[in-house]
């Protein structure tokens, strides 16, 4: 069984929180479903599905402002950072343009920028799946005029390791947002069906895209990876691509963590959580929980023929909070999906075990053939 880590005095858990936070992570959920870190601020974590519902459903004591996401320039605006609230208004705008149907007409648009890349011979799903996503991002939000170069330079910091998709990049940032308003300029002249579009009717669609941008890129493009790689080791799930896909998310979740801070003094099972601690909620833990599901470290995509416990499957978080863009994130990742596999899929060699950086990705690579 894992051992939960001592603090070290001054500097508490962030040695290990910097070096392997899922081992840290691990360590202290062997031994309980709610416990406390030190992250220079008090930090408490829990992971059973009465602490995600409790977390999750309240806004108004768990705020954005001075979570993790501050910290990411990447993700340090837009709706992400609005709190209550501001937030329910913001998200009442967004939510039609990413709702499911809303999105149907993309469909094609996303299956004709993928279609061209579909890989024959070997390659490594990591690559092919970013690119992917790349293209796909490109023709959703801009009907694929975006510098596609730009686009690359500005998104692939998100895969490196800490501290890269941390550091600031203004130059980088003004060219992405000089971009976006060139893109916005053509759109204010002449219509188009594209998500810049719908957010050119809201104030700040610029920050809005670059955000969503950023949350959708590595997050869809881990999922898709480790998807086709474990299609390719069991192709019978060919025929339910939504259960593969689901299961993929609980087993990696590419958001293993979620943060809040407590803006005011409240109470879990007994423990007082102080105001301006970190509170922090782990679809990873969550989803490798025994007591939430049976096997929980195997790939069975059959266990999504019931429906898994009320708050125990949170890949895209959950209640008002819940990820803008989740039916844009299955919609490519299905797309991109069914283009690759009109023709056979093997496993050359691979490791699926996953590896934290700012979302949780494929620890080497993952090589099929096609
Ligand atoms: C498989 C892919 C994805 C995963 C696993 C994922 C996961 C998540 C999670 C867990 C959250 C909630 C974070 C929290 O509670 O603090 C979130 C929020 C968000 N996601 Fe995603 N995401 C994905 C794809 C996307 C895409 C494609 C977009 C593009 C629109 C996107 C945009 C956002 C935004 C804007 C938020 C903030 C929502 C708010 O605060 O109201 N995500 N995502």
């Amino acid at each position: 069984m894992s051992a939960a880590l001592k603090p070290y005095p001054l500097l508490g858990h962030l040695p290990f929180w910097a070096g392997d936070p899922l081992a840290l992570l691990e360590g202290h959920a062997a031994q309980a479903d709610f416990f406390e870190l030190r992250l220079g601020v008090r930090a408490f974590v829990g992971y059973s599905p009465t602490w995600n519902k409790f977390l999750l459903s309240d806004l108004e004591t768990f705020t954005s402002a001075g979570s993790f996401s501050k910290f990411v320039p990447y993700l340090a605006g837009g709706v992400i950072l609005k709190d209550a609230p501001h937030h329910k208004p913001r998200r009442t705008d967004l939510n039609p343009g990413f709702h499911m149907h809303a999105l149907e007409h993309l469909r094609g648009v996303i299956g004709a920028a993928l279609g061209p890349i579909a890989p024959t011979g070997q390659f490594d799903s990591r690559d092919w799946a970013s690119n992917a996503v790349l293209l796909a991002l490109n023709a959703s939000f801009f009907e694929g005029e975006f510098d596609a170069a730009l686009l690359e330079d500005f998104l692939t910091p998100l895969h490196d390791p800490f501290p890269a998709p941390l550091l600031p990049r203004p130059t980088l940032f003004r060219r992405v947002n000089r971009e976006l308003q060139r893109l916005l300029e053509m759109r204010q002249a002449t219509k188009r069906h594209d998500l810049l579009s719908y957010l050119l009717r809201f104030s700040n669609p610029l920050e809005e895209a670059r955000i969503s941008l950023a949350a959708g890129y590595d997050t869809t493009a881990h999922t898709l990876a480790w998807a086709a790689w474990h299609i390719a080791n069991q192709p019978h799930w060919t025929t339910d691509l939504e259960a593969a896909i689901k299961e993929t998310l609980r087993l990696y979740p590419p958001g293993f963590i979620g943060s809040r801070r407590a803006s005011r003094d409240v109470m879990f099972e007994g423990q007082r959580i102080p105001r301006g601690s970190m509170v922090l909620y782990s679809p990873y833990l969550t989803h490798r929980a025994p007591t939430n599901y049976v096997a929980p470290l195997e790939w069975q995509p059959e266990r999504f023929a019931s429906s898994p416990p009320a708050w125990a499957y949170l890949p895209f978080g959950g209640g008002e909070r819940i990820c803008l863009g989740m039916h844009l994130a299955n919609l490519i990742i299905r797309s991109a999906l069914e283009t690759l596999l009109t023709h056979p899929l093997r496993p050359v060699r691979g490791d699926p075990t996953p590896k934290p950086g700012l979302t949780l990705a494929p620890r080497a690579a993952l090589m099929l053939e096609r």
